[in-house]
């Protein structure tokens, strides 16, 4: 058993929007994601020690520093390859350490970006932890293709992953609606596909690291939701008819079935959020 009297206090550099802000500003992938980690664990050391550190305010890039490789093109311009191949094998692990990069940055963005709004510290406790884990999934992701000879940003990748952030940089709601409930969700769809044709390879080491991804992000998307539902009930809004509101307003894409309504469902989005959009913007 620890011992019972309170522990040292932990200090912390700079407030915690500061701290988000540094990882923001930070270009290499690898020295992002070790500083996200960091700054992710000492303040969770002190949240464990009782303390209430300060959260402060930033003014945070409007895109986060990204290393110089890989080159970012247009999602149409991005080649495809077969999955049962190798080469299309390690376009998906690229393809998903991209995300997860992203997915780093768009968690302390939420921290640096919104500090103005006033949250229960539990918010910054949440997209803390979600910030820490897509940092390990990213590190796995490129150990993953490390073992395989590449490494991220060998691959060309997606430009305009951030688009959601830029369009929803006024409004804290829209974003919890798009990144949390939308972009993550779908990940929900997508990755148990993913994990079957690893599973057809026999790639341990890229099924594990795609099942730990799967189990965690079930958290990130439950947390979007347990927050959207907080500021509806602070503003006296109707969540599902604020959430097709936003979504319409800030998404620039379309939500497409198949749904995972199983991990969806545990995730606190249930189908009348999802199936009335996705047949709306079927008919256009
Ligand atoms: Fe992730
Ligand atoms: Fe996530």
């Amino acid at each position: 058993m620890s011992n019972e009297t309170a522990s040292e206090a932990v200090t912390l550099p700079k407030p915690l929007a500061e701290m988000a802000d540094d990882v923001l500003r930070t270009a290499d992938a690898r020295e992002k994601t070790a500083l996200s980690r960091r700054y992710a664990a000492l303040w969770q050391e002190a949240r464990k020690n009782g303390q209430t550190p300060d959260i402060g305010t930033a003014s945070p890039p409007d895109s986060p520093a990204r290393p110089t490789e890989p080159p970012l093109l247009d999602p149409r311009d991005v080649p495809r390859r077969k999955p049962g191949t190798p080469e299309g094998r390690i376009a998906i692990l690229h393809a998903v350490a991209h995300i997860e990069l992203n997915a780093v940055d768009l968690h302390w963005d939420i921290i640096a970006r919104f500090g103005h709004v006033k949250m229960p510290i539990g918010f910054y406790d949440d997209w803390v932890k979600s910030a820490d884990e897509e940092s390990k999934h990213f590190n796995l992701m490129a150990d993953c293709l490390e073992a395989q000879g590449s490494h991220y940003g060998a691959l060309p990748a997606h430009a305009g992953m951030w688009r959601a952030a830029e369009d929803t940089a006024e409004d804290l709601m829209g974003r919890l609606a798009v990144v949390p409930m939308v972009l993550e969700a779908r990940g929900l769809d997508v990755t148990p596909g993913m994990i079957k044709i690893f599973k057809q390879a026999k790639d341990t080491k890229a099924i594990e690291a795609l099942e730990v991804i799967y189990a965690e992000e079930v958290g990130h998307v439950a947390y979007g939701s347990k927050w959207f539902h907080f500021l509806c009930g602070r503003h006296d809004l109707d969540p599902k008819d604020v959430f097709h509101d936003l979504v319409l307003k800030y998404f620039h894409s379309t939500l497409r079935p198949p749904f995972n309504e199983e991990k969806r469902a545990e995730a606190g989005i249930p189908p009348d959020f999802y199936w009335p959009l996705a047949d709306e913007m079927h008919k256009n």
